[in-house]
């Protein structure tokens, strides 16, 4: 947990398939909500499938982009930002990060429990990151893909074969980090509400 940070350099290499199955199995333990055990997994494990992939949705963005056209969560500003950040963190990929792999947590949401069955989506998100991570590999979650997949590139959700009637929203690109760090960003997050006589449950940084 403590060296877990999002990775986006990745080697330009397929990740060994017997580790990719031992995550999956791993995965089995995930909690879901009333054990509905509904979520499916797409893997994308293979560095010129997810070029392809890639391509037809990087230029379904583009092709947007330049009719002034975004996904909701984005706009002109946000989408320059991110278009400068390809010369610096997303090393020419502000889509994929450069990911050679993908893993996708989708699930059939509707009825009175479709919340809950998100939420499932989401924690096998957070769990998938954390045991390829224990596994050595680079992962990094993201939610802009995801976005252009569902709102501008249609043809790539469909190289992906996730069905249009399910929920989802976080991608984890993943693979062999072309940087290996000693450790995990320093961080201070510290908002943590405790209840005791002084704070009477009130923000206390402790
Ligand atoms: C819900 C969610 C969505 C994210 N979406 C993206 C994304 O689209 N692109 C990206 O490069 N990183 C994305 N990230 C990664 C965050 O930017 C990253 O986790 C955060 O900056 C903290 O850095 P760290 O993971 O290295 O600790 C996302 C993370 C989360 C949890």
């Amino acid at each position: 947990m403590a060296n877990r940070r999002s990775c986006r350099r990745y080697r330009d290499e397929n990740v060994d398939p017997a580790v990719i199955d031992s995550i999956i199995s791993a995965m089995q333990n995930v909690p879901a909500g009333g054990n509905s055990q509904s979520v499916e997994y797409t893997v994308i494990d293979d560095k010129d499938r997810m070029r392809k992939i890639h391509d037809v949705a990087y230029t379904a963005m583009e092709e947007a982009a330049a009719q002034g056209r975004y996904t909701s969560s984005f706009d002109d500003f946000y989408y320059t930002k991110m278009k400068q950040s390809e010369r610096s963190v997303r090393k020419g990929d502000m889509l994929f990060c450069g990911a050679p792999h993908l893993f996708v947590a989708h699930v059939k949401a509707t009825g009175c429990w479709a919340a809950d069955y998100a939420i499932n989506c989401n924690l096998a998100t957070a769990y998938f990151e954390l045991l390829a991570n224990a596994h050595g590999l680079g992962t990094v979650i993201m939610s802009y893909p995801s976005d252009v997949i569902c709102e501008l590139a249609s043809d790539a959700r469909e190289m992906l074969g996730i069905p249009s009637d399910h929920y989802m929203k976080l991608l984890v690109g993943f693979g062999y980090p072309e940087i290996p760090y000693a450790r995990g960003t320093q961080k201070n997050h510290r908002k943590v509400h405790r209840w005791t006589e002084q704070t009477k449950g009130q923000l206390s940084l402790l």
